[in-house]
């Protein structure tokens, strides 16, 4: 396994774009994280709230991912969150929404956006994985976000150390990025279990469509095969709104 690299800087726009341009500089599997974000980004155009010291915003360069296989970007860090939150508050039970969040309940503590890196003839040479934790987030600023959100501090009433989560996140994310390499079925296999909406009923935003379906299953390229009035797609992107009966546990 590589040893953890990793920047820290105390304010930017975004770590990802960051990332994104100084890619030639850092060698594969640096971690760059930012005390806070003037323009953080989150998925489909959306703001991604940085207050300054109060979560972990950090995105991790992936140079080597075997046959430009990028589903394993979001899988390893999804995994990775996973197991920073189990560590550090065994109390909070956390889940994987496909594609990329992870989610207490039916409130999300994090969410992550692959931005994938080309040179100049537009060929793909690697992908950058954002990572956004709300860690020490008050309520007062979760209300302010336009989706059911929550952090470390709402779920358990403690605060934690921003830093040292960082520099456990950043071991944690190194150790499955070497397994997309070393055992990508592993990888699969442990991410699609994580997923708790296999089998359930769910509303899929994609494009401008919203479909009412079910989960069959998640492929291991990421795909999301859905059955929707008697049809199976696989989608590759696209936003699952869930209710508190799609996550009921039987
Ligand atoms: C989402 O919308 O769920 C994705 C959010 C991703 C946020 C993280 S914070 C660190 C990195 N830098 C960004 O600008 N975005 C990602």
């Amino acid at each position: 396994m590589k040893e953890p690299y990793t920047i820290h800087l105390d304010e930017v726009d975004s770590t990802n774009r960051y990332a994104l341009e100084f890619f030639h500089e850092f060698p594969d599997a640096t971690l760059v994280t930012a005390r806070t974000q003037n323009a953080g980004r989150g998925r489909l155009n959306r703001r991604w709230t940085s207050p300054p010291d109060e979560n972990i915003y950090a995105s991790f360069i992936m140079k080597n991912l075997p046959d430009n296989n990028w589903q394993y970007a979001a899988m390893a860090s999804s995994l990775a969150v996973l197991e920073l939150l189990r560590s550090e508050a065994p109390e909070i039970n956390a889940w994987l929404k496909w594609p990329n969040d992870v989610l207490c309940a039916e409130r999300k503590i994090c969410g992550m956006l692959g931005e994938i890196k080309s040179g100049a003839d537009n060929k793909p040479l690697g992908i950058v994985a954002g990572i956004g934790v709300n860690v020490n987030m008050p309520p007062e600023t979760l209300a302010a976000i336009d989706q059911p959100a929550t952090s470390m501090l709402a779920e358990t009433g403690r605060n934690f150390d921003v830093k040292k989560l960082v520099n456990r996140l950043a071991i944690f994310i190194n150790e499955y990025y070497s397994i997309s390499f070393t055992c990508p079925r592993e990888l699969y296999r442990r991410w699609r279990e994580e997923n708790l909406l296999i089998g359930r009923c769910i509303e899929l935003e994609t494009g401008n469509r919203r479909l009412t379906g079910t989960v069959i299953d998640l492929d291991d390229k990421g795909g999301m095969i859905f059955e929707h009035d008697g049809e199976r797609t696989t989608f590759y992107s696209g936003d699952i709104r869930i209710n508190k009966q799609s996550i009921t546990l039987t």
